[in-house]
Parts: C-alpha cells; sequence; structure tokens
C-alpha cells in the first residue's frame, strides 16, 4: 500500500495470517449487514456474535449506533458524513480482519458506491455482504426508536428511507428477510451459509 505524497512507510508484522488463524483455530472474515434502520441489523448481528462465540468462534460487533457514540462521534448524516462512516468502518473491518478475527459490521450504508468501496479493501474470500431486506412499511410500523415518526414530522432531516436515499444491494452474498424469517431461522441460516462457504473451519 502507498499514499501519494505522504513520507509515511507500511510496517509488516512478523505475524502472518496464517499463524493468526492456527492460534485462533478459524479464519477471519468481514460480514458487512446493510439494511434500513429497523430492519434488524443490530438483533441480528448481536444474536450471531453470541452464537459465533459459543462456537469458541472469536467475533466482534461494530454497530452504527455505536460507533457514532465514538470513533465516529464527529459524523453525522449527510451524505458526505455518512461515505466517511462508512469508509472509516470498513477500515477498521479490515484490521480487524488481519487481526484474525471475525467482524460483524451493521451499518445502513445507504450508498452502493461506498459499499462497493468497502468490499474493494478485501481479498473476496474474506468478506461477505449480508442485506438485511425489510420494507420501508414494515420498518416504518416496527419504528423501535421512534425515529421514523419523528422523521415524517420534519424533526428528523436526511433520514433513510424518508428524506435521504437507500440503494437496495444488487448483487448481495447472502440475503436475510427478515419480514419472513424469525431471528433463529436468520442466523442458522447465516451460519449455514458460512459453513458452506468453509469461514468457520
Ligand atoms: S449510515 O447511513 O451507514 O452512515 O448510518 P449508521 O452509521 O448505520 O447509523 C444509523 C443509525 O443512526 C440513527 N439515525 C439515523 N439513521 C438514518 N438516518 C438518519 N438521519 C439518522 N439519524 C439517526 C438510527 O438509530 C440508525 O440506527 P439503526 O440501527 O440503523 O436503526
Amino acid at each position: 500500500p502507498s499514499v501519494p505524497n505522504q513520507p509515511i512507510t507500511w510496517h509488516h508484522s512478523n505475524l502472518s495470517r496464517q499463524e493468526r488463524h492456527l492460534a485462533n483455530g478459524h479464519k477471519s472474515c468481514a460480514l458487512w449487514f446493510t439494511g434500513l434502520s429497523g430492519s434488524g441489523k443490530s438483533t441480528l448481528v448481536f444474536t450471531l456474535e453470541k452464537e459465533l462465540h459459543l462456537r469458541s468462534i472469536r467475533s466482534y460487533v461494530l454497530d452504527g449506533d455505536n460507533i457514532r457514540h465514538g470513533l465516529n462521534a464527529d459524523l453525522g448524516f449527510s451524505e458526505q458524513d455518512r461515505k466517511e462512516n462508512v469508509r472509516r468502518i470498513g477500515e477498521v473491518s479490515k484490521l480487524f480482519v488481519d487481526a484474525g478475527l471475525f467482524v460483524l459490521s451493521a451499518f445502513i450504508s445507504p450508498n452502493e458506491h461506498d459499499r462497493a468501496m468497502v468490499r474493494g479493501l478485501f481479498h473476496p474470500d474474506d468478506f461477505l455482504e449480508v442485506y438485511v431486506k425489510c420494507s420501508l412499511e414494515e420498518c416504518e410500523r416496527r419504528d423501535p426508536k421512534g425515529l421514523y415518526k419523528r422523521a415524517r414530522s420534519g424533526e428528523l432531516p436526511n433520514f433513510t428511507g424518508i428524506s435521504a436515499g437507500y440503494d437496495v444491494p444488487k448483487r448481495p452474498d447472502i440475503v436475510i428477510d427478515t419480514e419472513r424469517l424469525t431471528i433463529e431461522e436468520s442466523v442458522r441460516l447465516l451460519i449455514d451459509q458460512l459453513e458452506k462457504r468453509s469461514c468457520l473451519t
């Protein structure tokens, strides 16, 4: 890697990915969950994290709301800020994969280009995009944080699905339809997909 016009050098670790995988007993992988607010991303990733833990797979959740409390507390919801939000988390997710872990990143990440940029940071074997599918009508009906109501009243500007766009993923690796599946079925499907792709060994 090189950064144009910056006097910086990449230092290589003395540990290989293989050595880290051997120590952990499994590969590492980034699962990128995208979907509308209220689609079920957070519920899904935190349940999956626990399930992976029970299988002795070291994993960690990066969740939009949580990351915006700290690392990305300086970012709002303009197109530019969301791009930067997604870019930073893409880079952080890459560090997790390099460290030998599973990273479950749950961000609305509404822009197709930004998601493609994140995918481009990874080796194709190390990255899966999961589309958490749920209609806007159902997300608005659930409205777990009352944000859709506030967005409809005009109190919350740039709200995804109401006053800001969401690009439906064109070629996600996995689709989880949270209007049709229970949380248990959704996690089962994810585990099956990970096993099928030999990610858990
Ligand atoms: S993004 O688009 O990827 O940068 O968003 P993300 O970092 O995932 O943050 C989404 C959570 O922020 C809350 N929130 C909003 N979402 C969308 N639009 C607007 N304007 C907004 N304002 C606050 C909301 O709780 C989102 O959480 P989730 O878990 O997706 O419901």
